[in-house]
Formats: C-alpha cells, structure tokens, sequence
C-alpha cells in the first residue's frame, strides 16, 4: 500500500483537502497533518465548527494517521521513513514562500523540505490569483526543486454540472500525478 502524506494549510479551497482525505483513506496509508489556518478554512468553506483537526478527521470517519502541526518529532518528519508522495493541499503561498525558503517551521514544511532532499514526489496544490512576482518566484524555485506546482484550476471541457464535478477533476489529475486508480473523472476522448 502507498504511504501518502497530505498537508492542509490555510489556503482557500478545503473541499479539495477532504475529498482527498476520503479518496486516499481508502486507496492508501495516509498520513495527515491540518495547520491552525488550514482548520479556520475547513470552518468557513464548510459551514463547520470543528474544534480541532482530529474533530474534522473524526467526522468523516476514516483512517488516517494525524499529526500535530507543531510535532517535529512525528515519524514523517524524517526521511528515513518512507513516503511514496507528499501532497500540499491547499497550499497557501505562506506555505510556499517558507518552503522555497527552507524554513521549516510546521510538520508540513518540514515534510516538503524533505520530500526535496530526499528527491520524492511532492505535489503542491497552490491557491491564489493574481500572482505575484515574488509568488512566481517561489513557485519556480520549488519547481526547480523537483516539485509538481498545481494551481487549484480546474478544467472545464468535461461539462462540469457542480461544484463536486470541479473538485473532482482536480483531485483527479493529482491521482494521475501520483499513480493512484481514479475514476474521478471522464478522460478528454477526442
Ligand atoms: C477565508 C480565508 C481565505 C484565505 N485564502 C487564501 C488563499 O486562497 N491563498 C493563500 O495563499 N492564502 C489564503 N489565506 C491566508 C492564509 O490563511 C494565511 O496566509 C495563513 O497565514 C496561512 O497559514 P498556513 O500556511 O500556516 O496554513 C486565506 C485566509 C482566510 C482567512
């Protein structure tokens, strides 16, 4: 079974965090960690009061391993434990400066500083607009990195009729990024 690390930080877009918590629970080992930031958005895109990331995780009933955002000592935190994919999403651009920065100063960054120097897969799943000039620039810097940036656009050509339809081509095409089975959504037969 792949072992999978999700990060959610307090960018705008927490339906794509929990569809990617229910997809990969069942498909994966995942490990899952939640920032304060990351959980005020679960709040206010999902109409929730989650007192903490384990009340989130615990509402959705399924299997996840979940880590303090602060808890440097949790085994993702080192390279010597195997992670086949880091996923970052939503990913603010806080996130992204420290990451193309170095500066680890939550789990998920440190589990992005070492998805890097360990030369593993690492999918960011940005959210903003516009860009700026110093956001492009970090988004460069990771790239060069070896990560996969993604921004939080979804596709439009398979005639989405809901909100669902949008969050799942984008959950979907992270799947194809990191090998996982999907039926998320119908590929473009042209
Ligand atoms: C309602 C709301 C929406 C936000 N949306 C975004 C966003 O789409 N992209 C972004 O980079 N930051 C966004 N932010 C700001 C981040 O939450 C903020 O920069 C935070 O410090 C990120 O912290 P984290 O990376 O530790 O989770 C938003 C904040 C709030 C309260």
């Amino acid at each position: 079974m792949k072992k999978i690390f999700l990060g959610i930080t307090g960018a705008s877009g927490a339906l794509y965090g929990k569809k990617l918590i229910e997809e990969l629970s069942d498909k994966c080992e995942l490990h899952l960690c939640i920032t304060p930031d990351g959980l005020i958005n679960i709040n206010l895109e999902l109409e929730a009061d989650y007192k903490s990331p384990s009340d989130f995780i615990e509402s959705l009933d399924v299997k996840a391993t979940l880590y303090d955002y602060k808890n440097f000592a949790a085994s993702v935190s080192s390279g010597s434990f195997m992670v086949d994919s880091y996923i970052i999403a939503p990913a603010s651009m806080g996130f992204v400066g420290r990451a193309a920065g170095g500066i680890s100063s939550n789990l998920i960054e440190r589990c992005a500083d070492v998805a890097m120097k360990e030369r593993r897969n690492l999918v960011i799943l940005f959210r903003e607009m516009p860009l700026s000039l110093i956001h492009m620039e970090n988004l460069t810097k990771l790239t060069r990195a070896g990560a996969i940036c993604m921004p939080a656009a979804p596709g439009f050509y398979h005639a989405p009729k809901s909100i669902d339809d949008l969050i799942y081509f984008v959950v979907g095409t992270i799947f194809d990024i990191i090998n996982v089975q999907h039926n998320l959504y119908e590929r473009w037969e042209g």
